[in-house]
């Protein structure tokens, strides 16, 4: 954990506070390891309802139930397979969600109405103290990320005040500095193990080859009949300005032919390039590059760039979860570079 976190984390006494607002069915945000979380009791709907309203989130899409460490497992699913206990101790608490049958204890209004749900314990210590004095530890918190629906999640308190000013649903933000990983938690789907076997619904942290040193078994890339997750819809996790990829080698050039246009051009790197309107230079590592990239994006976003443009990171695995994010957040976008640079992008 960084100084920064330590020095500005939330007391006890709000912690406590947070506790009593959940118990009396209130939003209240929270800081993750991943991303902060808009977290209300996962057994009251109606509670949860005020989520969805929040977020303008789709009634159907599912939100995790976070849990204490050590909670009874099979309190919240149903059918748990030994995989889900082990894969439970090898990264509990921590950014790894796995998706389950549920048990009768989750409203329909937690899981969409699947049979299933995603479950996580957090890892940041101000989570844990929350879950811990949540209904004496033995309540779930439903929470998705702390952002309008197809947003960039927050990464910061102030990112959910951002997002949502002074909603009243909201009773509380607790501030824990900034997320450590940066991006939201790996979704392993373990509900149909028997005729799939494991399946990921969304890279993260918690890589493929270490769940399959754990569980012995490599998480196959979704199916058709898999269980649906905002998190894969190809247009998500978007700031306001359009976003655009481009290789290293390419990206002399085209920011030379966006200035030559006239475009303003705001860049987030990790080579070495020239100057540009605004631009900021990310650590060129997998764990580095995930932890500060949602901050980049917003403060990006605020600039007044016609663009923003991301130098692509390398292919390989290490760098799943940050490509995946970058590619959705750049998906509704495609084609603008040639646009702006030909002026035919109406902006
Ligand atoms: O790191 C994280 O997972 C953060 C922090 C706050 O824990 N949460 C988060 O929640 O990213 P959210 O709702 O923004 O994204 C969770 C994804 C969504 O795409 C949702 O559709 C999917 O998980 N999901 C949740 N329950 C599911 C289920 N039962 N079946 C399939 N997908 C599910
Ligand atoms: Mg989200």
């Amino acid at each position: 954990m960084s100084e920064l976190q330590q020095s500005v984390e939330a007391g006890q006494a709000g912690i406590d506070a947070g506790a009593r607002a959940l118990e009396a069915g209130k939003l209240v945000a929270f800081p993750t390891e991943t991303v902060y979380g808009l977290g209300a009791d996962a057994e009251n709907p109606a509670a949860v309802a005020a989520i969805y309203a929040a977020k303008g989130r789709p009634q159907d899409h599912p939100v995790i139930v976070h849990v204490a460490p050590g909670a009874a497992l099979d309190y919240w699913c149903a059918d748990i397979p030994s995989e889900a206990y082990q894969l439970a101790e090898a990264f509990w608490p921590g950014p790894l969600t796995m998706i389950l049958k549920r048990a009768p204890n989750i409203p329909d209004a937690v899981s969409g109405g699947q049979d299933t749900v995603g479950i996580r314990c957090p890892s940041h210590p101000v989570a844990i103290r929350l879950l811990q004095a949540f209904k004496g530890g033995r309540g779930g918190v439903a929470a998705p990320s702390a952002n309008k629906f197809g947003h960039v999640s927050p990464t910061t308190a102030q990112h959910v005040r951002d997002e949502f000013g002074d909603d009243p649903r909201i009773a509380a933000v607790l501030d824990g500095g900034q997320s450590e990983v940066g991006i939201e938690s790996t979704i392993v789907d373990l509900s149909r193990l028997q005729t799939h076997g494991p399946v990921l619904l969304r890279p993260g942290h918690i890589s493929l080859d270490a769940i399959a040193a754990v569980i012995d078994q490599l998480p196959a890339r979704p199916d058709a009949a898999a269980p649906r997750a905002s998190g894969t819809l190809e247009s998500h996790y978007a700031p306001h300005t359009p976003v655009a990829m481009q290789d290293t080698a390419t990206l002399a050039a085209t920011l030379e032919r966006l200035h030559g246009a006239g475009r303003k051009v705001a860049l987030i790197h990790y080579s070495p390039l020239p100057p540009v309107h605004a631009g900021i230079v990310l650590p060129a590592t997998p764990d580095g590059f995930a932890h500060a990239l949602y901050a980049a994006l917003r403060a990006m976003d605020g600039t007044g760039a016609d663009l923003i443009l991301v130098e692509a990171p390398p292919q390989d695995g290490a760098w799943l979860g940050v490509n995946d994010r970058l590619r959705r957040a750049a998906h509704g976008s495609a084609g603008i570079v040639h646009g702006l640079i030909n002026n035919t992008t109406e902006l």
